[in-house]
Parts: structure tokens; C-alpha cells; sequence
């Protein structure tokens, strides 16, 4: 199909009941860790088209966290592939929800709701942070632990880069042992995100990527700016910069 390529999946890690890791083989343009391209099904003749990060690193097969919309118009259908179906993505990736566009600052925070982990995956897995940055801090908000994709890698990760990466997560609707219990913007709001992460949250020395869950967004870049973490921009740089799943 014209603008599309035509593209296979190759394997699925499933995470949880309509949580996967899907794996996909297709020929895309070069892509910077932290942008998206556009998966596609034709469906009875009809192109359903929506945007997914890529939460591999580049020169790796792509990768794509996908959680199931009930009721969605293509995530109950991308969540059924098997290996070896076909989809489309399309060739050119889009966004700017990557490193290239961050000031300078000592330290990154990466805070993600759900899948809003995907983009993460694929900047941590690059070279970048780690040159850029002294300390990483990653933290994932989830509904309870099944949701925690990725965790072995992650965990990994952690023992890798030492005191140069912290990973908090965090659960709203279960409590686990090691982990911490409530919604991003409480745990922010009572220090606890800064306590386990062992470093504060400041305008000297932070800066903070937010993807998922739009209301989360909304809420922790209200309480960043009354710490003094300003939304950034090319032209009047900041502290925060996002990225809205919906
Ligand atoms: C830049 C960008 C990157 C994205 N990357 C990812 C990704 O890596 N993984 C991923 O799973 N999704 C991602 N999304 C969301 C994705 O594009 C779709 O919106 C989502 O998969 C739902 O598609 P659907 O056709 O099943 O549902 P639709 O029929 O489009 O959606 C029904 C409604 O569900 C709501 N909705 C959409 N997404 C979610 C969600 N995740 N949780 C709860 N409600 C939702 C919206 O209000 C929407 O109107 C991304 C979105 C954007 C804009
Ligand atoms: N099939 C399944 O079993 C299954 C399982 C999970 C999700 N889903 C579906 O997948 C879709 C996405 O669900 P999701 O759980 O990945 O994403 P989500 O609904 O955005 O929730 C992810 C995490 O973000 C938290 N959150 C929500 N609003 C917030 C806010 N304003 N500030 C801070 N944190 C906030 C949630 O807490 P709260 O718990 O307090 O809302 C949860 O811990 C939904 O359509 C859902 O129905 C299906």
C-alpha cells in the first residue's frame, strides 16, 4: 500500500492480558531514540491507523509496548498478530520527545504512566543518556505489578550502571514489597519519588520527560512549576518536556 511499509510481526512478549511487547520487522527511515512512527491494520478495507513509540534502540528490530484499549478501534486487533502476520508502519518517524532537543542538566528524570515506558526503553538502551548525564532516574506508575513490562531488563540495567541509574516504581492499585504505593503525582507531591531516587527534584539540576497518561501529565507539570521546573521550549528553555499518549 502507497506510504506504507509493508511489515511483519516477528515475535510478541506478552506481559500481561493485554500487555505485549511487539516485535516488528519492517523497513523504516533512521530513527533518534524517543520518536514515534504509525502502525496501521486494514481492517475490512478500512486503514486504522495510530501512533506507537519505538521502545528499541536504533540498529534493533523494532519494538513497541502496546496495551490494549477495550473497545479501541486497532489495539484489540494489533494485541491478536501472531508471528508472521502482517501490518503497516509507516516509513518515516516523527517527534520530538528526544535528547537531541534537552538543555544541559546534570541529571534526567524519565517518569512514565503505563506504556508511556516505551520511549524510555529505547533511550535508556542507547548511548546517549549515560554521555550526557551523571545520574538517570526512571519512574514508572502502573496499576499494579503485572503491568511492570520490561522489569527484569530494567532491573538489570540498575545493577549495570550502579549509582548512575535508579529505578522507581510505583503502584496504585495493589501493594508489593519493594515498591512504592499511590499515583506518581502523590508520591512526588510527599517526596518519596526524591527519597527513593536519592536525589532532588530542582531546577539546577534536573531535567524531566513525562510521557503517558495526559491527565499525569497535566498534574506533575503543575506541581514541577511550583518547585520552579518550567515546561521547555526551544526558544525559552526549561526543565520539563512531555509527551501525550491521548
Ligand atoms: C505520540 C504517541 C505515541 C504513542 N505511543 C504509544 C505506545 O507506545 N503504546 C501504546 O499502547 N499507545 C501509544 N499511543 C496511543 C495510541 O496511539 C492509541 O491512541 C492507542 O493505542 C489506542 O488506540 P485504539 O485504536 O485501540 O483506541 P481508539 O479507538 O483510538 O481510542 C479510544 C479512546 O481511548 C483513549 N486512549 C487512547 N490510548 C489510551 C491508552 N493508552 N490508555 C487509555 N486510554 C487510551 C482515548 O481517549 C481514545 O479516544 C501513543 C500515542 C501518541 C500520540
Ligand atoms: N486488559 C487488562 O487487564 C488491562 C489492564 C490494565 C489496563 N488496561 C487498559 O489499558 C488502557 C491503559 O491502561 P493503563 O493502566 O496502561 O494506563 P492508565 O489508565 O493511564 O494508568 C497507568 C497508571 O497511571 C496512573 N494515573 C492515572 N491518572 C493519573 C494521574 N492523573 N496522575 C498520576 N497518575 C495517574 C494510574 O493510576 P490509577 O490506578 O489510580 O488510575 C496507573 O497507575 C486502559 O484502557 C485500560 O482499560 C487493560
Amino acid at each position: 500500500m502507497q506510504g506504507w511499509s509493508a511489515g511483519h510481526l516477528i515475535a510478541r512478549r506478552d506481559w500481561a492480558p493485554g500487555l505485549a511487547t511487539l516485535v516488528v520487522a519492517a523497513e523504516v527511515e533512521p530513527f533518534a531514540p524517543g520518536q514515534f512512527v504509525n502502525l496501521a491494520l486494514d481492517i475490512e478495507g478500512v486503514v486504522e491507523r495510530r501512533s506507537y513509540s519505538i521502545a528499541s534502540p536504533p540498529g534493533k528490530p523494532l519494538e513497541f509496548l502496546v496495551t490494549e484499549v477495550v473497545g479501541g478501534a486497532l489495539t484489540p486487533r494489533l494485541l491478536r498478530l501472531r508471528p508472521g502476520d502482517p501490518l503497516l508502519v509507516e516509513p518515516k518517524p516523527q517527534g520530538f520527545f528526544t535528547l537531541k532537543w534537552l538543555p544541559e542538566a546534570p541529571e534526567l528524570w524519565l517518569v512514565a504512566t503505563g506504556t508511556g515506558l516505551g520511549p524510555f526503553l529505547s533511550i535508556l538502551a542507547s548511548e546517549e543518556p549515560w554521555q550526557r548525564f551523571e545520574r538517570v532516574v526512571l519512574v514508572h506508575g502502573v496499576r499494579d505489578a503485572t503491568q511492570l513490562a520490561e522489569r527484569e531488563r530494567l532491573l538489570r540495567l540498575e545493577s549495570e550502571r550502579g549509582s548512575r541509574f535508579r529505578l522507581v516504581a510505583a503502584l496504585t492499585r495493589e501493594q508489593a514489597p519493594g515498591l512504592l504505593h499511590g499515583r506518581i503525582t502523590s508520591l512526588l507531591t510527599a517526596g518519596e519519588l526524591e527519597r527513593v531516587a536519592g536525589t532532588p527534584l530542582a531546577p539546577e539540576r534536573s531535567h524531566v520527560m513525562l510521557c503517558g497518561n495526559p491527565a499525569m501529565i497535566e498534574e506533575t507539570t503543575a506541581l514541577l512549576g511550583a518547585r520552579g521546573l518550567r515546561k521547555h521550549r526551544v526558544r525559552t528553555p526549561g526543565h520539563v518536556t512531555f509527551e501525550k499518549y491521548w
